[in-house]
């Protein structure tokens, strides 16, 4: 398997013809793209004193009938913006000069760099120049597709949480804005300085690196009990045991409790490399230096927190990787509270479990348990046994304290981003709205799970203004064409048994569906039941935002009684965000509103630019059904195998063949061989997601006619098809940020992305007409789906 290939001898090897039509076509392509560029000038101001021609919108037209009237035009000729000037002439008569399609040609064309050879490196073609001219700015850690898009959001939410709201209005659309408030108070904030830690750390007993001989005095302090008050806090519960509520897997109608290993402060991954991995050292000096910024003597401070770091070691040695973490049914291991308390006798399991829970919810020792990982549980008692109690309030207390370093004075953010440099590459630090926006929105954070309580609030400001609710009804048939092209590629295939094939299609037509966003988010009533028992001191930004997440936290712990119900509009409530989600134990796939634009979505440009990227994506999320990992659900999100042994094992040949195929690509600027089992359920996903949205779009255009050509690009539309897609992946990264991806990460990093499943595709072959054996058309070829 060969990684990226530039091809330089792609000119060398053309004729003395071929390198002058080469270079006529792209002046052509040039001068094509100039006189667009200047028509679709021309047209926007012809547009008010022209009469329009009958299809084409009106300038006071509704967005619905703007939508409509541009798509049905599309199909056949050049669209109504472009019709005045093609007029006659004929030549144009297979371009699009529309005003949507002059616009899309450019940012094509802006990405692409088309002197490169298709068929040896696709993703240079596609992304070439962009490649070549993107600078990440100083506060980003890379660039994608889909940043250009969260950049824009991001703006269009600081206009939404910045807004003044009287206290007339809703609560629940008050509170993003005093959090922002909060937020944005520096002055406020340099002014309290660590107050606002030091106060909750001292009502914990203290960190005992700054507490010396005085701290745990009385010799009372027990891990277990730091637990339950960090809990009531609002910190996180899982320093030591990952403690959450869940869908049972095998059950999804009920919730169940699951324990898993802990979760750490740097990835399993580099942890146990130990001091050989820069990062656990840039990871050591940071814990030191804010240690001694709280006012640690810095020889104690590196004694203590050394100890402490070896205990995350060890925490971290214990836990299993993420490639023994795909099997769910090796994740799934019930146990009754009662039989935890004799394996595990190093924590009263009822009394430790009862106080996570919320008021008013019990368990007793016959409640069943879910354990992710035993081996983790008996290795965690001997652990915990060799380990002084101070060590592990150490390593407790820094993790609260790093935790609150984000809510601190500029010398502590200073410090931490010195250590995001080193994780990331990040230079800057964003700029603080931008820091304020994603607190609010709960785009920050990763380390508590339910800390994004305001994203409803300022999602369903987010959808009334600027959601175009057409494209709904345009994403759900794309959905509708490609699940159909799944359905068919089930029948085709001849390495499933037909009692296999009957329930994976019977899981395919379940699917469920949710696109933009819940019409729930618009009732103002429901909005406010949700957020009835939320408050948010504007003069108060750490204690606020932990309040939050003990709201989120009481929230999610409280359904553990209740029915599940996989359609409830809470879990479908975050449109202002730009990614697409596949949930296994729903059997769901999720397109919020952010995604629904720009280089993905719109209504008003040719299809085969659609298909290609929200289509891909689609397609994507689909097949993450029928993944290693989704594979193992049935049609209701049960844990079940309901695959035949035979197929099963024809199945696990397929995806061997992914797994070694991507296993094998270097990635050249950090020399890191990309994981293959890691990264194998997206890579499926990616395979089966643009051979679908192709046949799909294939199929679109065999009963509607096939679509015009946009200005200044000479190529087919399926030769589009491949473009869109390709430039869907299009990305920078820093080499940092590239490494903790290819190290920790489940996608491929983007530019293989798009060599890995084109190059699988034998449509892809042919409509560049690719030699065998070139790089993007090797003999052997991998498809699971
Ligand atoms: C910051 O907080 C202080 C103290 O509550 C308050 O007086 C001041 O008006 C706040 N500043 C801003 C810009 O909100
Ligand atoms: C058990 O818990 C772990 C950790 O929370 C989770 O990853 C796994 O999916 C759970 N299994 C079931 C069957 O709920
Ligand atoms: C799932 O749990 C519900 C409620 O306890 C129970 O009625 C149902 O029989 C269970 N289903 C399965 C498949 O175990
Ligand atoms: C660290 O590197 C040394 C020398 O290369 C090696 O002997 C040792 O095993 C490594 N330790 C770990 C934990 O990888
Ligand atoms: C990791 O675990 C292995 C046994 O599984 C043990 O031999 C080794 O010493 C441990 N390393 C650390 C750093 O705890
Ligand atoms: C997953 O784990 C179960 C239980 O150990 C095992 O029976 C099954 O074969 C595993 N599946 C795969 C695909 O490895
Ligand atoms: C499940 O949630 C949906 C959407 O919020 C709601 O319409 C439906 O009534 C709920 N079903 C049940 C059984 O509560
Ligand atoms: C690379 O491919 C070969 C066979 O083509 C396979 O044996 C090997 O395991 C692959 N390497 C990785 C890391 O997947
Ligand atoms: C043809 O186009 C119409 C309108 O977009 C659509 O409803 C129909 O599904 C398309 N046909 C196919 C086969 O995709
Ligand atoms: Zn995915």
């Amino acid at each position: 398997m060969q990684t990226v290939i530039k091809n330089p001898n792609w000119w060398r090897r053309r004729t003395t013809l071929e390198r002058c039509l080469t270079l006529f076509s792209i002046l052509l392509a040039i001068a094509t793209i100039v006189l667009a560029l200047g028509l679709g000038y021309a047209l926007l101001h012809e547009k008010v004193t022209d009469e329009p021609a009958p299809a084409s919108p009106k300038p006071s037209m509704t967005p619905a009938e703007a939508l409509h009237g541009d798509s049905t035009v599309l199909n056949k000729v050049p669209a109504a913006d472009g019709k005045s000037l093609a007029g006659g002439k004929g030549a144009a008569d297979d371009v699009c000069f529309s005003k949507e399609c002059v616009h899309t040609a450019s940012n094509v064309l802006s990405r692409m760099k088309p002197e490169v050879e298709p068929c040896d490196d696709f993703y240079e073609f596609a992304c070439g120049t962009y490649m070549e001219e993107t600078n990440i700015p100083d506060d980003k850690v890379s660039v994608n597709t889909f940043s250009v898009i969260s950049d824009k959001l991001q703006e269009q939410l600081k206009d939404i949480i910045t807004e003044e709201r009287p206290m007339t209005e809703p609560k629940h659309f008050r509170l993003p804005n005093s959090l922002y408030k909060a937020c944005m108070n520096k002055t406020l904030i340099e002014s309290l300085g660590t107050d606002p830690i030091v106060k909750i750390a001292e009502s914990l007993g203290g960190w005992p690196l700054l507490k010396g001989d005085s701290w745990n005095a009385d010799n009372t302090w027990t891990w277990q009990e730091q637990v339950k008050k960090f809990r009531r806090l609002g910190f996180s519960m899982d320093y030591i045991i990952d403690f959450s509520i869940g869908v049972d897997f095998k059950n999804s109608t009920v919730r169940i409790i699951d324990l898993d290993q802990s979760s750490l402060a740097l990835s399993r991954e580099y942890l146990v490399k130990g001091f050989n991995e820069t990062l656990v050292s840039a990871y050591y000096d940071y814990m030191v230096d804010i240690a001694v910024l709280f006012g640690a003597n810095k020889e104690q401070a590196k004694k203590e927190l050394l100890e402490s770091l070896e205990f995350e070691i060890a925490l971290a040695n214990i836990s299993w990787p993420n490639e023994k973490r795909r099997n769910s049914s090796e994740l799934y291991n019930l146990r009754s509270t009662q039989q935890l308390q004799q394996s595990y006798p190093y924590v009263q399991w009822v009394d430790y479990i009862n106080a996570l829970l919320p008021e008013g919810l019990q368990i007793t020792e016959d409640e069943p348990i879910n354990l992710s990982v035993p081996s983790f549980f008996d290795d965690l008692g001997k652990l915990l046994a060799k380990t002084p109690s101070r060590v592990i309030a150490n390593y407790m207390m820094w993790r609260i304290h790093a935790f609150s370093v984000g809510f601190l004075t500029d010398e502590f953010r200073k410090r931490q981003l010195q250590y995001a440099t080193a994780l990331s590459g990040r230079q800057e630090q964003e700029a603080r709205w931008k820091e304020c926006v994603d607190i609010v929105t709960g785009s920050e954070y990763d380390e508590l799970e339910y800390e994004d309580s305001l994203a409803i609030s300022v999602g369903s400001l987010y959808v009334r203004k600027h959601f175009n609710q057409d494209s709904k009804a345009i994403a759900l048939e794309m959905v509708n064409n490609i699940r159909g092209v799944f359905n068919d590629i089930l029948d085709e295939v001849n390495w499933m048994d037909g009692k296999t094939k009957t329930e994976a299609k019977e899981k395919l037509h379940r699917m469920a569906t949710h696109i933009g966003y819940p019409d729930e988010m618009l009732d103002n009533e429901k909005l406010a039941k949700y957020y009835d028992k939320l408050e948010v001191n504007p003069d108060k930004y750490f204690e606020s935002f932990l309040g939050m997440n003990v709201f989120g936290t009481d929230y999610s712990f409280n359904k553990l009684r209740l029915p599940v119900n996989k359609t409830e509009w809470v879990r479908h409530a975050r449109p202002a965000i730009v990614n697409a989600f596949y949930s296994s134990i729903e059997n769901s796939i999720q397109f919020p509103a952010g995604i629904l634009q720009g280089h993905f979505f719109s209504a008003q440009r040719p299809k085969y630019m659609n298909y290609g990227a929200i289509g891909y994506v689609i397609g994507h999320e689909i097949t993450h059904g029928f993944d290693d990992q989704g594979r193992q659900f049935d049609v209701k999100g049960n844990l079940r195998d309901w695959w035949q042994p035979d197929t099963q094992k024809a199945y696990l040949e397929k995806a061997k063949c992914i797994i070694e195929q991507y296993g094998n690509y270097t990635d050249r600027a950090t020399g890191l061989n990309l994981n293959g089992i890691n990264t194998q359920g997206e890579n499926i996903a990616d395979n089966g997601g643009v051979k679908e949205s192709y046949i799909a779009y294939r199929r679109w255009t065999e009963k509607n006619g096939s679509e015009p050509k946009l200005p200044g690009l000479e190529y087919t539309p399926e030769q589009m098809f491949w473009i869109s897609a390709g430039q869907t992946w299009c990305a920078k990264y820093r080499k940092e940020s590239l490494k903790m991806r290819i190290t920790t990460g489940v996608h491929s990093p983007s530019q293989f992305r798009v060599l890995g499943s084109l190059s699988n595709m034998k449509d892809f072959a042919k409509d560049f007409q690719c030699p065998d054996g070139s790089p993007m058309n090797p003999v052997k070829k991998c498809e699971v789906w």
